[in-house]
């Protein structure tokens, strides 16, 4: 039987809103749950992004941070533990993840040119847009379909990258991304076998690989238990082989660093390396910090090495695996098999009543918090409907709520607890209805629109 492969030593409490608060906190908050408050949220599924727990020893690493500005131990210890896993040779700390990818596409990405991924993530397709690149998205058919299993569903399709690099000319494409695991295509596992294909496709034509390694050691643990040869391998030699294919990688260490804030972008081209250091100085800090205390520096150390324990990866696949078990007994439609940090419901198959247009996602979204107190983030139409210039909705491809485990934080009972919450709502599915939306920005819009709750059947 699964259980946390910990004891805890400090509790931050949960406040229990009633009913009739709750629906009092979601409608000030527009029906937008980027809105409420974290104290009115009982259980936050909104993100495992900096939101996870610290151990023992990661808070201790932060008593004996370095805060020199330049040279400071501490640097080198985060530096040590990188190379250790990555073998780059070039480590640069930044303060999250995506001001990685804003040196590393700010220097790669010109008008014109094309980066395949297998699914970027928003913020990498986001800042690929805004230099004027093309971001494309070649992940293999099967990452299309919630209810298709496949062991590895977050894959590179090789025959499309081929067709990409030859349509566009090798000279225009300055890397290729593989997100792994892939956040976007429901935190699916990309094979050792895929990324190994993916390399050699790309060393025929001269293009570097460059690895968004967020969710590396899940990705690692995924391979370890399905994937043939790798049985028997550590994790952490798992995670070098990775490595060893790619030319450079981004990180949000806020995933698997283990930590609240944090992130690094790490390469082997010493021209690229050199061009990236002179931007982390402009734009973060001196390369010894790169926007990160010394304390928070020593804490990653820690936590790189403990994202490798394969007991508590056991502990944190099973438990995601766990939730989605349930709801699939309760005949809730979610994206199989379950990946690495979240659940995802198909929100779309769920509620066939609502339209698109009217957003399922949101409103399930809404209800998960109103039944339960629970956070949840929609996936869907909210995010990514497009009203086109002829007045035409366009719907998202999915419709999907996504239930993101933050790590070390919540115990198997409260699994129990969102689990009962998602039945409850799904016995009275056919009386929830969609939403209209009444105020929207120009970008981003999910964060901040205002909702209005319409009838069923109108
Ligand atoms: N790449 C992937 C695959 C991500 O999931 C994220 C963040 C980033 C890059 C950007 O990192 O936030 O440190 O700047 N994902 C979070 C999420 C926000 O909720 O999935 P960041």
């Amino acid at each position: 039987m699964l259980f946390e492969p910990f004891k805890i030593k400090m509790t931050e409490p949960i406040r229990i809103l009633s009913k009739d608060e709750r629906e009092k906190k979601i409608r000030e908050a527009h029906y937008n749950l980027f809105l409420l408050r974290a104290e009115d949220v009982m259980i936050d599924l909104l993100t495992d992004s900096g939101t996870g727990a610290m151990s023992a020893n990661q808070w201790s690493a932060i008593m004996i941070g370095d805060e020199s500005y330049a040279g400071a131990t501490s640097f080198y210890r985060f530096e040590e533990a990188v190379k250790k896993i990555t073998g780059f040779k070039y480590i640069l700390p930044t303060h999250q993840g995506r001001a990685a990818e804003r040196i590393l596409f700010g220097l790669v990405a010109k008008k014109g040119m094309v980066i395949p991924s297998n699914t970027h993530f928003d913020t990498t397709r986001a800042l690929i847009e805004y230099n004027e690149a093309v971001a494309l998205d070649l992940a293999i058919d099967e990452s299309k379909i919630p209810s298709v299993r496949h062991p590895f569903k977050g894959n590179m399709d090789l025959n499309k990258l081929e067709e990409t690099i030859k349509k566009f000319g090798p000279e225009n494409i300055p890397l290729c991304m593989l997100t792994i695991t892939n956040n976007s295509g429901g935190g699916q596992p990309v094979s050792m076998e895929n990324i190994r294909e993916t390399k050699r496709l790309l060393s025929r034509f001269k293009i570097p690989l460059f690895i968004d390694a967020c969710r590396f050691a899940e990705n690692a643990y995924f391979i370890k238990k399905r994937e043939k040869g790798y049985e028997n391998k550590s994790i952490l030699e798992i995670a070098q082989e990775i490595f060893s294919y790619a030319d450079g990688c981004t990180m949000s260490a806020k995933k698997d660093g283990l930590v609240n804030i944090g992130g690094f972008l790490a390469l082997n081209d010493e021209e690229l390396a050199m061009r990236a250091k002179n931007m982390l100085i402009l734009t973060e800090g001196f390369p010894t910090y790169g926007g990160l205390a010394g304390r928070d520096l020593e804490a990653l150390a820690v936590g790189l090495n403990e994202v490798l324990d394969e007991q508590y990866l056991a502990y944190r696949i099973g438990q995601v695996e766990y939730l989605g078990k349930k709801l699939l007994e309760n005949n809730i439609p979610i994206i199989e098999p379950t990946g690495g940090h979240a659940v995802y419901i198909d929100a779309g198959s769920l509620l066939p009543h609502i339209k698109p247009e009217n957003f399922p996602a949101q409103a399930l979204s809404v209800e998960f918090y109103r039944e339960g107190g629970i956070r949840t983030v929609e996936i869907g139409s909210v995010m990514f409907g497009k009203k086109e210039e002829s007045g035409r909705f366009k719907p998202a491809p999915l419709e999907l709520v996504r239930l993101a485990i933050p790590r070390r934080v919540y115990t198997m009972s409260h699994m129990d607890y969102i689990a009962n919450i998602a039945s409850e709502i799904k016995n009275r599915a056919q009386d929830i209805g969609g939403y209209r939306i009444t105020y929207e920005a120009k970008h981003l819009r999910h964060f901040t629109a205002h909702f209005e709750p319409i009838q069923v059947g109108r």
